[in-house]
Parts: structure tokens; C-alpha cells; sequence
């Protein structure tokens, strides 16, 4: 049989698949119920070809650290063609390697290499918007008003006399209007920056290629996508448009009718992919990035949909007890219904690393996951560490999937102190540098103490990094047995042994405590006060820092238990 071309390749054909793949697909459908996900950041996560920027050669030359982390999957963020307006999610491909990354042979031995070590791939979406070198905008800008080439995308005329003035006073979510005109004087919209034109979910022929991609890239091997905005898609852009004032301030949480987003509709194109999904045996999975509120959350999460939606409620937590408590005990209350499994972030490459904001002012009160700019972080590097380690901890403890990002597992803090020239993130350049943007937690991995790069690439990197790179390099903590590499290598390991399907239950402690047990008497106890705590019974497994003298929890540290007790499951 020779092997189909894209043109003739719409439909899925499972029994192609290489020999790795099927292997992979196998197991247990709801691999991803528990699984512990590493999401890669491929500009930034190895330089196999010493251009300075990361790509899939790299990637592949580091597999054995992702083995050795013990992961059950990868997250990787967009790798495909792009003219980095906003660091890969503006797509000019959707089926193609960017050519610095890499190329599709690679993509194919990534996958081989991540599945015969038992690491299951997921890929990035991008499907709010396309990048304005897409083919299709391209057509688009050639065509006329009104073609059918046009209606992929949201064009709209303007308004005044002679259309000048933008359809309406809409403010892009990075700063700037959010109408861009083209040469005909027609405007398109574009909720990101301008390289990122949304795409008309009204139009059959913008599902029918998207299934097309889901299709391709679930024959080519991978596990399962991460949905960029997947509250966005759909629109109700009625002839008048409301103004920016009715669209709200809030409105990365506006819900159900909305014009832009989380609209009810939105569900069902996740109707429409879960049919694509459910050929495949497993079925592909899909996880949802969704900045909406709890109880909408778990509509992106249903089984019927995507399966899994990003919980970002730790990530904006303070250092506080009863935060962490209210939020563990709702969002597992929420999973329950929508049959799906929660998942716990901290870190990802949208916000400030949370070792750094652990250890800011405060020591995470007010937990400011984007710093902005003029608040010159103060931190406490050995604070934020001993904290980030806790509530990592504590999460992994939990029922349900943890996303861990790149450099989490080496402590790695945010680099702050980027000279205004080096960087990149159109967050910075459109909103006229009040906000830092993104790129502090971009900056390339330090995988050796010594040598350009910090072994990032046999050159430089992207993005500058800081001398202090050093001491968090992968080879000085592999030599340091209480380094932070260890201490999730040791989690995590842990933690596939003792994770159970079983939900929990509080154990009654001091208020600034939050403990609790698993079915199969696995505690989790984190000391969130300020004087150590009384250990409860039981055997003490694993801490996230020292204990004090055996049978004390100092302050700022999590420890694992298995205690005397076992309850049944
Ligand atoms: C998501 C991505 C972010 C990107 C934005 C627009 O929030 O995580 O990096 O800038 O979508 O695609
Ligand atoms: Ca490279």
C-alpha cells in the first residue's frame, strides 16, 4: 500500500499506524486521567543545530530526561511554521514542522522515541485564529469584499464616512485595537495581535479543515491535543456591534451569550471533534485552555467534548490555607458530575514561574502570576523555592492530572532582568512596555553549568539568559541529591506508585494545614503557618524539604505519609 498523501488523507485510517503508535494506543484509555504532563516549549527547551533556538532534534537528544522525570506525557507547544508574532500561536501551517524546528521525519521520530520510553505526545491547537501568512488569509486579502475567501475570516466594513474608522471600538487582549484594515479598506478581527486574524467558526469549510488537521496529525501518532482559547471560536457579531464597554472589562469570564466568548455554542465543534477522536482506539484526548470560571470549566471538560479542560485555580492562588482547601474540595466537586478528572497548574509559558512568585514580597500573597511591570520583583529566591516545592507537592498529591512546564523540575526562576532590545513578546511591544510580557519564563533551559548556552545549543540563545543560570543547571542538580531535579524525580516516582483513583478526605488539623488522606492511606500534610506542626501518625515517606527533628513539619513544606491506618478503598 503506498502511503497516502495529505490530499487523500481526510479520513483516519488507524490500522496504518506504525507498529509504536498502536503499541502507545494500547493501553488504557484514560491514560490521561491521572497522568502527569510536561509541557515543552520547543523554542526554548534544547538547540540541536546551534541556531539558537530549540527544535525537535533537540528535543529528541533529551528524551532521556523526560524518562528519567518520570512523565507520563508531553505537551508540546506549537513547533509549526510561524513568523513568531506571538511565539508559535500564530500558525501558517497547521500541518507542518516550522523549517528552524525541524521537519515531519522528525516530528516522526519524536513520537517514536517519546512512545517506545511509555511518554504519550500532545500537541498544541491554534484554532481561534491563524497567523496572517496562512494560506487561506493570504487568499483572503487577494479576494474581494464579500468572497468566499474572505468569509474564513471576520472581515467586516467600517464605519464613517468612508469606513475609516474601525467596526467598533474593540480592544485586543494584548493591547490595541482589536480591527486591523487591509489595502481594499475592508477590517478583519483579531481578538490577539494583528499577525493573528480569527477564524469564522460560521463557515463549514473552517471545521472541515480543522478536522482535516486533527485527523492528520492523529494518524501521524500523537496522543491528543491542548486546545489554545478554547472559549473563543465561535462569535455573535450582530450587524450593529455592541461596544467595548458591553463587551465588559472582564471578559475572559464573560459566559453563555456572550459575543466573544465562552459561548454555549462553542461546544458544539468539541461535539464534532469527539466523533474524530472516538475512531481512534484509545480515543485521542484533548484538554481544554479555558480562563473561565469553575462551573463553566467542566463543560470544556465534558466526555461528550474535549474531556479535560486546564484548572488555572492554584496557579492564582495565594500562599494560603484555606484558598487551597476551597479550591481542591470545588474543582474536585465539579470533576465528579462531568466524569472527567481534574488537573492542577502552576507554571506554564503564559505566567510568571512560580518559583518566583512564591518567593515574591509577601511570599505569594496577592500572587502576582503577571508581573507587571514598575513593581520591580522583589524575591526571595530560597523562600520561593521551599514554598513552590510545597505546594508542588501537595498537588501531585491530589486526584487528577498535573501539568508540570519546562524548568519547573530544576526550581528554575523567572528571569526578570531582560533588556527591553532582546525581547520578544508582542504582550511587551503592545502594551507600550507597563506590562513585562511572557518571555521571563521563555528563556532557554540551563541544561550545563558551564559552556555557551548553558548547554542549551552548542551557541547561543534566543533569549538572553542570566549568569546565575549556572547553579540550576541540570548537571549541577543531577550531582546534588537534594536539588529540586531529584526531589521530583523522587515525586514523581512516588507518587506513580501511590496514586489511586480514589477521591479524598480532610484530615481535621491546625487551620494553617491543609492535610488529607487517599483511600489507600496516603496523606498529604502542607504547613502553610509560620511555627513547625505536629506530624500526624503514620510513616513518613517523602517531604518537600527537612523535617525537624523527625516528628516535627517545619513551616513552607509538604510531606507524604503513609499512615497506620488503612482506609479502603
Ligand atoms: C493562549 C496561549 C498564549 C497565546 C494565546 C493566543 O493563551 O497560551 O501563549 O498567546 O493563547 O494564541
Ligand atoms: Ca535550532
Amino acid at each position: 500500500m503506498s502511503p497516502a498523501t495529505e490530499k487523500d488523507h481526510p479520513v483516519t485510517d488507524v490500522k496504518s499506524a506504525p507498529a509504536h503508535v498502536l503499541a502507545a494506543r494500547a493501553g488504557d484509555p484514560g491514560w490521561w486521567r491521572q497522568a502527569v504532563v510536561y509541557q515543552i516549549y520547543p523554542r526554548s527547551f534544547a538547540d540541536g543545530n546551534g541556531d539558537g533556538i530549540g527544535d525537535l532534534a533537540g528535543i529528541i537528544s533529551r528524551v532521556d530526561h523526560l524518562a528519567e522525570l518520570g512523565v507520563d506525557a508531553v505537551w508540546m507547544s506549537p513547533f509549526y511554521p510561524s513568523a513568531l508574532a506571538d511565539g508559535g500561536y500564530d500558525v501558517d501551517d497547521y500541518r507542518d514542522v516550522d523549517p528552524r524546528i525541524g521537519t515531519l521525519d522528525q516530528f516522526d521520530v519524536l513520537v517514536e522515541a517519546l512512545h517506545v520510553r511509555g511518554i504519550r505526545l500532545i500537541i498544541d491547537l491554534v484554532p481561534n485564529h491563524s497567523s496572517d501568512r496562512h494560506e487561506w488569509f493570504q487568499a483572503a486579502l487577494a479576494a474581494k469584499a464579500g468572497s468566499p475567501e474572505r468569509d474564513r475570516f471576520i472581515f467586516r466594513d467600517g464605519l464613517g464616512e468612508n469606513g475609516e474608522l474601525p467596526p467598533s471600538d474593540w480592544r485586543s487582549l494584548f493591547g490595541g485595537p482589536a480591527w486591523t484594515r487591509v489595502p481594499d479598506g475592508q477590517w478583519y478581527l483579531h481578538i490577539f495581535a494583528k499577525e493573528q486574524p480569527d477564524w469564522n467558526w460560521a463557515n463549514p469549510e473552517v471545521h472541515a479543515d480543522f478536522l482535516r488537521t486533527l485527523a492528520f496529525w492523529g494518524d501521524r501518532g500523537v496522543d491528543g491535543f491542548r486546545v489554545d482559547v478554547a472559549n473563543a471560536l465561535t462569535k455573535r457579531l450582530p450587524e450593529v456591534l455592541p461596544s467595548q464597554a458591553d463587551l465588559g472589562d472582564e471578559t475572559l469570564y464573560a459566559v453563555g451569550d456572550h459575543w466573544l466568548w465562552d459561548r454555549d455554542d462553542v461546544h458544539d465543534i468539541y461535539a464534532e471533534w469527539r466523533a474524530l477522536f472516538d475512531r481512534y482506539d484509545p480515543p485521542l484526548m484533548a484538554v481544554a485552555e479555558a480562563w473561565v470560571p469553575a462551573e463553566r470549566r467542566v463543560r470544556y471538560a465534558d466526555a461528550a467534548g474535549l474531556g479535560q479542560a486546564f484548572n488555572f485555580d492554584l496557579l492564582r492562588a495565594d500562599w494560603d490555607p484555606e484558598q487551597f482547601r476551597t479550591i481542591v474540595s470545588d474543582n474536585l466537586a465539579l470533576a465528579e458530575p462531568s466524569g472527567s478528572s481534574t488537573t492542577w497548574v502552576f507554571s506554564n509559558h503564559d505566567v510568571v514561574r512560580h518559583a518566583t512568585r512564591y518567593g515574591l514580597a509577601g511570599g505569594g500573597d496577592g500572587n502576582d502570576w503577571l508581573l507587571s511591570r514598575g513593581t520591580e520583583p522583589v524575591e526571595d529566591r530560597d523562600l520561593g523555592a521551599r514554598r513552590s516545592r510545597a505546594v508542588t507537592l501537595l498537588a501531585l498529591a491530589l486526584p487528577g492530572s498535573t501539568y508540570v512546564y519546562q524548568g519547573e523540575e530544576l526550581g528554575l526562576p523567572e528571569v526578570a532582568t531582560i533588556p527591553d532590545e532582546a525581547r520578544q513578546d508582542v504582550v511587551f511591544f503592545r502594551k507600550g512596555g507597563i506590562e513585562m510580557g511572557r518571555d521571563g519564563c521563555r528563556v532557554p533551559l540551563p541544561w550545563s553549568e558551564h559552556g555557551t548556552s548553558f548547554g542549551f545549543g552548542p551557541n547561543g540563545a534566543h533569549l538572553p539568559q542570566p549568569a546565575w543560570f549556572a547553579e540550576y543547571a541540570a548537571d549541577v542538580q543531577e550531582k546534588s541529591p537534594d536539588s529540586t531535579l531529584h526531589f521530583y524525580r523522587r515525586a514523581l516516582s512516588l507518587r506513580r506508585r501511590l496514586q489511586t483513583t480514589g477521591t479524598l478526605e480532610w484530615l481535621t488539623t491546625d487551620s494553617t494545614v491543609v492535610a488529607f488522606r487517599r483511600p489507600n492511606g496516603w496523606v498529604s500534610m502542607t504547613n502553610f503557618g509560620t511555627e513547625p506542626t505536629v506530624l500526624p501518625e503514620g510513616e513518613p515517606l517523602f517531604a518537600s524539604g527537612p523535617l525537624t527533628d523527625g516528628n516535627l513539619l517545619p513551616p513552607d513544606t509538604t510531606v507524604w505519609l503513609r499512615a497506620v491506618v488503612q482506609v479502603s478503598a
